[in-house]
């Protein structure tokens, strides 16, 4: 048996004293309480032979003390060790995206998630909860969204890149979506292990599965489209009629009632302008509005949608494709293109999020791969993770207080189920978390050894992660 302290990773000081604690109960002996006097990213967690306390600057910190907690019992199997630890967070934001659009994830295994992140001191869980494949929210007055956006008749087999002439599907229908209930539920689940859900709405592009439920949202409502059935980025894109503002006025409405972040992300990646070129309708929108490039539709968008959710208090996040037309100056960039990305949205003055494809897309195979289930994007390991450099090189100090964080992405394309989920997730996203949370430079082959002593810990949580080669 390891010695368990050596298990927890992240650290900053850990003062050491000799006795071991031993009890049935571990959660019955900690005595937990906020301290004003703690700066708030900060807790202080003391295991000694009579007891635990746990205090901490704000509620968040207190989150990230009591799972500090949890993972020292969890590696612990009897006996806990008597430590003092006294830490804080490099980044606010410790993310995780999961597209549930791509492949419906069952509650209960977003609870996994959910889990799994507060094990690792994640704290966003941000839910791709539209696109063009699914739509997976309950809106109410827009049943069509989940009787017929939430379900496709079939799905492409295999890889999308190999010749359209060979494409086979499978004839299974898929689909699936949450009530507004089940998304409280699971916003309170997250709640309890310091997490928050970050909800996103996928706009103007991305929406053929709205299109498909209500043809009037689109540039053509004569022609009927279905939900879509391969990958690749859809030319079925929003409309610009005043039905279709008030489509998304009602739906980021009831988004920004069910999930109570201060936040709502409005996706505003890869939205093809074709079809606003060829509509009538879009070009004399265009004239009304006084502007004259086509692509000054989607600021139209971004500006709107960042207005409704202001109302509500809620601040918009979208991907760094905003940046390319006009957007309101508090909008959060979440950078998935160029790593370089990062640097020119905050030189802008954009607080942003790292979300970098070839740094953070854990739906990238793990190794080679002919060794691996199909997947997008090249090989990215587990090592990769842990040494990337997520942020450019010297970043001035005000620029670098605009970085808010560090977010993983789970692309669901191809992860048909919930174990494709974890298989992908794990344990790249053990590598990710210790590097948002900042943790003193330590080298790979300390990381990996510590890592596999981290392992169990996964099993106990039933996570099917990709083994260690
Ligand atoms: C993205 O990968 N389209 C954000």
């Amino acid at each position: 048996m390891p010695d368990p302290i050596a298990l927890v990773p992240l650290p900053r000081s850990v003062v050491w004293s000799e006795g071991v604690w031993q009890t049935d109960d571990p959660w019955e002996g900690l005595s937990v309480g906020l301290n004003d006097a703690l700066p708030p990213t900060e807790y202080a967690l003391s295991i000694s032979p009579t007891g635990a306390s746990l205090s901490a600057g704000s509620e968040a910190a207190l989150a990230d003390g009591r799972n500090t907690f949890a993972q020292i019992v969890t590696g612990a199997s009897g006996q806990i060790p008597c430590v003092t630890i006294s830490d804080r967070p490099k980044y606010a934001w410790r993310g995780l995206h999961i597209d549930v659009a791509r492949h419906f994830l069952p509650i209960e295994e977003l609870e996994t998630f959910l889990d799994a992140m507060a094990l690792h001191r994640l704290n966003v869980l941000h839910l791709h909860l539209t696109d063009d494949q699914g739509w997976r929210i309950e809106i109410k007055g827009y049943p069509r969204l989940t009787e017929v956006g939430a379900w496709r008749d079939q799905t492409l087999i295999g890889s999308m890149e190999t010749p359209e002439e060979s494409w086979t599907f499978d004839g299974t229908p898929h689909g699936g979506f949450y009530t507004q209930a089940e998304l409280e539920g699971l916003v309170e689940y997250a709640r309890r292990r310091g997490i928050m859900i970050v909800p996103e709405v996928d706009l103007p592009g991305h929406m053929q599965a709205a299109v498909a439920a209500y043809p009037e949202l689109g540039n053509f409502p004569e022609k009927q489209v279905g939900v879509r059935e391969v990958w690749g980025i859809s030319d079925h894109v929003l409309g610009v009629s005043d039905e279709v503002f008030d489509f998304l006025r009602d739906v980021l409405t009831q988004v920004a009632g069910i999930f109570p972040a201060p936040y709502v992300h409005i996706g505003g990646d890869e939205c093809p302008r074709t079809e606003w070129e060829r509509s009538p309708a879009a070009r004399a929108k265009l004239n009304e509005w006084g502007l004259t490039r086509i692509s000054e539709i989607q600021g139209r968008f971004t500006q709107f949608a960042s207005e409704v959710l202001r109302e509500h208090g809620k601040r918009v996040i979208a991907w760094d494709e905003v940046l390319e037309t006009h957007l309101p100056d508090d909008t959060i960039i979440m950078n998935w293109r160029e790593a370089a990305g990062v640097r020119t949205a905050v030189d802008r003055g954009f607080q942003t999020i790292i979300s970098t494809h070839d740094q953070t897309y854990l739906n990238y195979s793990q190794a080679d791969p002919k060794d691996e289930p199909v997947a997008l994007g090249s090989p990215h390991t587990v090592k990769d993770v842990y040494t990337a450099q997520f942020e450019p090189a010297k970043l001035s100090e005000d620029t670098q207080k605009l970085v808010l964080g560090l977010q993983a992405q789970l692309w669901s394309e191809y992860l048909p189920d919930a174990a494709s989920f974890q298989y992908m997730a794990f344990p790249r996203l053990c590598a990710l978390a210790e590097r948002a949370w900042g943790s003193p430079e330590q080298s790979w082959e300390e990381f990996e050894e510590r890592l596999r002593g981290h392992l169990p810990r996964l099993d106990a949580f039933g996570i099917r992660y990709r083994p260690l080669d």
